[in-house]
């Protein structure tokens, strides 16, 4: 099972650090970042609750709300946050600014396709890999990326990703390599020139190439 860009994402039903919730419910009219990790107690995944954690105001001002998920219970989830936040220096509170989804049978693990193969615990459990899923609005979803639990992410590159997310969601443009906010943008190829020309009053360089075609139109960021 997984799922695919552009599909719904379910509304499953989950225990949390926070009560139960149903995602869409909770998730409401805002964007949303679902983060698998491994399990409680493990090494990279301390480091990445905590940047999660430390990066809250990030996320915030880009209207995501963020929920992560790990294979044990919510008494272990509250037990292990008091780790998180004494490792990041915060008081080491049962708590942590965004909560965690109790995935102990693996059912969102299996329905959401994030079981890592190469890991499992000292029981034999599989156990999760690190998927990052970014949810619109529409509660669709918008971005997949899966890392194996031997690596840790990169939350700069998911916060440029988001960026480029919520642009791309409003204006007829695509970022190109690299691309940080507020740097230059590509006109989308299916635009004609004389549409493009009025959608981007602050102009259009247009790359010229071997081919002739001009297809590599760079304009500010709307
Ligand atoms: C970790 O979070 O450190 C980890 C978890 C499972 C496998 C490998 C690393």
């Amino acid at each position: 099972m997984g799922i695919n860009l552009g599909d719904t994402f379910p509304n499953f039903v989950a225990d949390t650090t926070e009560g139960t919730i149903k995602f869409h419910d909770w998730l409401g009219d805002s964007w949303g970042i679902l983060c698998s990790h491994p399990a409680d107690y493990t090494p990279v995944c301390t480091t990445e609750l905590g940047c999660m954690a430390k990066l809250v105001p990030e996320f915030q001002k880009r209207k995501v709300k963020m929920i992560a998920l790990s294979v044990d219970s919510v008494q272990d989830h509250h037990g292990w946050s008091q780790d998180i936040n004494a490792f990041i220096e915060q008081p080491p509170v049962q708590k942590l600014p965004f909560p965690i989804i109790a995935d102990e049978k693996r059912e969102l693990a299996v329905q959401l396709g994030m079981i890592d193969p190469a890991e499992r615990n000292k029981e034999g459990l599989p156990l999760t890999a690190r998927a990052v899923f970014v949810i619109g609005p529409d509660k669709k979803l918008k971005l997949s990326i899966l890392y194996p639990a031997t690596t840790g992410r990169n939350f700069n590159e998911i916060l440029r990703v988001i960026d480029s997310l919520q642009l791309t969601a409003c204006k007829k443009v695509a970022t190109p390599v690299n691309w940080k906010a507020g740097e230059e943008c590509m006109v989308l190829p299916n635009i004609p020139a004389e549409e493009a020309a009025k959608l981007f009053p602050k102009g259009i360089r247009t790359e010229k190439l071997p081919s002739s075609k001009s297809y590599l139109r760079f304009t500010p960021q709307p």
